[in-house]
């Protein structure tokens, strides 16, 4: 596929390029794209039967240089029976034809019409979006090639609609979460040796180019506010900890805000507790958390959504050293708990204990959503389909199940319970960092939900969906940028003025 993608709108004339059309079952066809193909006769029956392509949802079928039209390879995507297709499908087919357009093409044409006819502008929009993220490769450390897999420089596509201004405008707006998408797939799949803390800050700033009010505060800050949890995961890494409070004011002026906090560890080694060697690489991506609060934060900012937002990540290096952490030693969080280090690798919830308490504290949120790729536990339980939900709101839950079905990005509720708090007893500390093997998704949940006192709150335990991604239609690299459109998604339905 090729680097640089420009996406376009156009009227259903003259297609420009490799052509891409949609089909239902049965080869069924829309009036425009029927208009378009008629110089074909019959040749796409008669390759269809060659090739066994019926039109089923998500299949393809390709014609080089089709005779009659002038353009130099035809893709027909099927999307099978259009009455159950929901938003999450349009998206999909997007990227099964942005697929479909070899890598050394400069030009396509999508034509956006299904067999049940033309596309709302919000669904062109979808189709666009699934484009954009299917052509995403985290290829900046690439300098060699291998033969066939030069890309063209910059490729133009284009959507065939009815409507293309109306198109055009639906897409601005969807075009700010696929930035936001791209922005947090980049920051998870960028290495540590780059991405280190104060880098990641830098990055979170540029955000005040959307007009995000973006604050860091340094260790000198943290000291100060007395989080000594987060402080101690960091103590022993050449690379100081940050954290990043990010402000995005569309709503009413004065309005509560709701709050969005990412675990932002750029490299768990485990600490002195270190992890074993095999796959250690992976956790440069621990940080995914917080790769997604900046993503949200872009997009919000970028389609100005009319709601007030407050994103904050914790950022830190977990790394074994001379002044590193000890496990059995005693901190003091800036809720004033104490916790004692059972293992340096349960670090992930000790940075939230204390951006929790703190987001709680300074805004006052309606709500604080968290996420961290937090535990190998919650892909024991549900490998990389869903993320592991825990909340002590049960609105909320229905709220992001709902947005979860609607964007695939789906999430399963999880217990929480008193009974699992005796397992992070500690004997000299009010609670102790790790339960063990048993629960253990669970009663790390159950230790965060310690420093969000009343408010409403949900955990998304995100270390099986946002790294390791598997590869889908709409996503080929290495994270995913998980969580962005979920969340996008709950927001523009609920939150919104
Ligand atoms: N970052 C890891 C969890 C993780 C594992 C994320 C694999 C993504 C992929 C987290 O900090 C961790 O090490 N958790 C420990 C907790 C244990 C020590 C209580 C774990 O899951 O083993
Ligand atoms: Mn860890
Ligand atoms: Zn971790």
């Amino acid at each position: 596929m090729p680097a640089l993608l420009k996406i376009g709108f156009t009227p259903f004339d003259r297609p420009r390029g490799v052509l891409v059309t949609f089909c239902a079952d049965g080869l069924k066809l829309g009036p425009a794209t029927q208009k378009i193909l008629s110089p074909i006769g019959d040749l796409h029956r008669r390759a269809a039967a060659a090739d066994r392509f019926t039109g089923k949802n998500g299949s393809t079928l390709e014609i080089i240089t089709p005779v009659g039209l002038d353009v130099p390879r035809l893709v027909m995507v099927g999307t099978g029976k259009e009455r159950d297709l929901k938003g999450r499908d349009v998206v999909k087919l997007g990227g099964v034809a942005m697929g479909k357009v070899p890598s050394t093409a400069t030009q396509a044409t999508i034509v956006a019409e299904f067999a049940a006819g033309a596309l709302k502008a919000d669904q062109i929009a979808d189709l666009a979006l699934g484009a954009r993220l299917r052509a995403y490769a985290f290829d900046r450390y690439k300098t060699k090639r291998k033969e066939g897999e030069e890309r063209a420089a910059k490729v133009e596509v284009n959507f065939a609609c009815a409507n293309p201004t109306a198109a055009e405008k639906a897409w601005t707006r969807a075009m700010g979460v696929a930035d936001g998408v791209v922005l947090a797939r980049d920051l998870v799949n960028e290495p540590a040796n780059v991405l280190y803390p104060a880098e990641f800050a830098r990055r979170a700033s540029a955000l005040r180019k959307l007009g995000v009010v973006v604050e860091v505060l340094d260790v000198a800050a943290m000291k100060k506010l007395g989080m000594g949890a987060l402080l101690g995961v960091g103590q022993g890494s050449a690379h100081e900890p940050k954290l990043v409070v990010m402000r995005w004011n569309g709503g009413k002026r004065g309005a509560d805000p709701i709050a969005f906090i990412g675990k932002g560890v750029c490299f768990d080694s485990g600490g002195i507790s270190i992890k074993p060697a095999q796959g250690m690489e992976d956790m440069k991506g621990d940080m995914a958390g917080a790769a997604c609060v900046v993503g949200l934060m872009h997009a919000l900012a970028a389609r100005k959504a009319k709601v007030n937002v407050v994103g904050v990540i914790g950022l830190v290096e977990n790394m074994p050293d001379g002044r590193a952490q000890r496990p059995g030693d005693i901190v003091t969080s800036m809720s004033g708990q104490t916790i004692e280090i059972i293992n340096t690798d349960a670090e992930g919830r000790l940075v939230l204990a204390d951006a929790l308490h703190y987001v709680n504290k300074r805004f006052k949120p309606r709500f604080m959503i968290n996420l961290a790729t937090l535990t190998g536990a919650i892909m024991v339980a549900l490998g990389q389909e869903y993320a592991g939900l825990f909340s002590n709101d049960d609105k909320l839950v229905e709220r992001l199940a709902k947005a979860g079905d609607a964007t695939g990005e789906k999430v399963w509720r999880m217990p929480l319970g008193p009974e699992y708090d005796k397992i992070i007893d500690s004997k000299f500390a009010d609670m102790k960092n790790s339960g063990g093997r048993w629960a253990g998704s669970i009663t790390a949940a159950q230790f965060l939900q310690r420093f969000v006192g009343k408010t409403p709150w949900v955990h998304i335990d995100i270390a099986g969906t946002a790294l390791g991604s598997p590869q889908t239609d709409i996503n080929k690299s290495w994270s995913a940028g998980w969580g962005v459109r979920l969340l996008d998604r709950l927001v523009e339905d609920h939150y919104e003025r």
